[in-house]
């Protein structure tokens, strides 16, 4: 059988790909343009060379690769990485990807010795083991931030730690709080996200490489060795897996998302507290912008992007779940798609923990305009309810009784609190046996202060309470950041 054979293109230079040897026609620039990866994954140019040097020392020691050839990989790449700092690295789409383009360059630096560091590996393996390199980095980052964030969130918490607002149920006036008890809510949240990273990076931080293409490989390799030089905890223990899948990638989208949507959460909450509506709080200018047609405008922009952004990594986290559900094993290029969503992803948070932690550092708050509030919504009634119910009276019967009383106080437009007491008596009792327990001290019960103190648990927002959570969550951040 014979067959035709294309004639070599006039264009013949973009043929000289690294897998080029059984191809007969180069592939036009707009397939070019659309298979290459290189314009977004040169970001991880530094963690290529890593594992290249790792996986070069490691074919060293096995006798795979002469000691002088790996002397001139270590010169070469030392000399890449210094050109790639200086900007001065020429990026080529020809070259498809991070990899191609380093070692094409390896090779022109050092010949032959650059020819051989692909023994034993495959891009698949490659790849897979810069990106969790980079994400490892990015969640090193990212945790770091946390903390900070979350140091700031404590200082904040405590200098506010006994001051009152009203806290919301439906956004309704519902309970007293305190502001510093509010913050700590977050506090919590962002402890649960830090546990997340941490605990994805633990998935994250094995070593695919050894896997080569998808069936490992024939050379007599050490992946401890490589493993232990790069910082893996474990290897990928199934080569097919370690090629192919993402869930790692798809795991760090998921702790993101979490983390901007309760971030995103707080941000609505400081656009309403900066309401002139609510003026429990200002954010300082730095953070808001003017309108340029409304010249009396301070806009909450950064939180509002906050909130927006927070839409775009869930975008991402989809992107990731979709991308990986239908490919079959082992690494199919569906995979190249994986890098964008997550390097936004990592981008996303890192820029909105650093920018966070100084927005609440900042905040200016309104102690005033938080009590003036708390003095509209009848926010102790339930503690009225509560006093009655320790003075005998069943909950149903006292929560009837109370809800009569805010009805008699909102007839005299006053807060409970203020109604006067031969007022409130008047009003329990159209409850059989309410109004006979009332005594002096339920003023005492009703006022914001009683009602915060009396909730002293852990957990309360009782400002005691609260000073101890703090305490108790400086220790943890302290014995968290002192780890190896
Ligand atoms: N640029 C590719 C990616 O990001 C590298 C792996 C390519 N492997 C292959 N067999 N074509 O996934």
């Amino acid at each position: 059988m014979t067959t035709k054979q294309n004639p070599p293109p006039a264009t013949s230079g973009t043929l000289a790909k690294t897998w080029s040897g059984r191809f007969s026609e180069p592939v036009s620039e707009l397939v070019k343009r659309y298979t290459a990866s290189v314009n977004f994954d040169r970001r991880m140019a530094a963690q290529d060379i890593r594992g290249s040097l790792a996986h070069a020392r490691m074919l060293a020691r096995q006798g795979i690769i002469g000691a002088e050839e790996l002397a001139d990989i270590e010169r070469g790449m030392a000399q890449i990485a210094a050109e790639i700092e200086r900007g001065e690295f020429n990026w080529n789409l020809d070259d498809e990807d991070v990899h191609l383009n380093i070692e094409k360059r390896l090779t022109a630096l050092v010949g032959d010795a650059g020819k051989r560091l692909h023994t034993g590996r495959s891009r698949n393996d490659q790849v897979a083991t810069d990106i969790r390199l980079w994400l490892r980095d990015a969640i090193d980052q990212i945790l770091a931030l946390l903390t900070a964030l979350q140091r700031r969130l404590l200082d904040v918490a405590e200098a506010h730690a006994a001051t009152p607002m009203p806290g919301f149920t439906h956004l309704q006036v519902a309970q007293p709080v305190t502001f510093g008890h509010h913050l700590l809510a977050y506090y919590e949240m962002t402890r649960r996200d830090a546990e997340r990273f941490t605990d994805c990076r633990r998935r994250v931080n094995r070593l695919p490489l050894g896997a080569a293409a998808l069936a490992g490989t024939t050379y007599p390799i050490d992946r401890e060795f490589v493993a232990h030089a790069l910082g893996f905890e474990d290897l990928c223990r199934n080569s097919l897996d370690a090629v192919s899948d993402r869930d790692f990638a798809i795991e760090f989208c998921a702790a993101v998302a979490l983390l901007m949507t309760h971030l995103s959460r707080l941000s609505e909450e400081l656009i309403l507290w900066m309401s002139p509506r609510f003026g429990f709080i200002d954010l300082a200018d730095r953070f808001c912008t003017g309108s340029s047609i409304m010249p009396q405008k301070k806009n909450p922009d950064v939180p509002e992007l906050v909130r927006g952004k927070t839409g775009r990594v869930n975008g991402h986290l989809v992107a990731l779940l979709t991308l990986m559900k239908g490919q079959p094993l082992a690494y199919n290029k569906d995979n190249q798609e994986d890098k964008e969503p997550l390097f936004d992803a990592a981008d996303t948070a890192i820029d909105t923990l650093r920018i966070y932690a100084d927005m609440i550092g900042g905040v200016r708050v309104r102690p005033e305009a938080m009590h003036a509030a708390l003095a509209q919504g009848h926010a102790t009634a339930t503690d009225l309810a509560d006093y009655l119910v320790k003075k005998g009276l069943p909950f149903r019967d006292a929560h009837e009784a109370v809800a009569q009383a805010v009805r008699a106080a909102e007839a005299c437009g006053l807060d409970i609190a203020r109604l006067p007491l031969a007022d409130l008596r008047a009003a329990l009792g159209k409850t059989p046996g309410a109004a006979e327990k009332l005594a002096d001290d339920a003023l005492a019960a009703l006022s914001v202060e009683g009602s915060l103190a009396a909730r002293a648990h852990i957990g309360g927002t009782a400002p005691q309470a609260v000073r101890a959570a703090i305490a108790r969550a400086r220790a943890a951040l302290d014995t968290d950041t002192s780890a190896p």
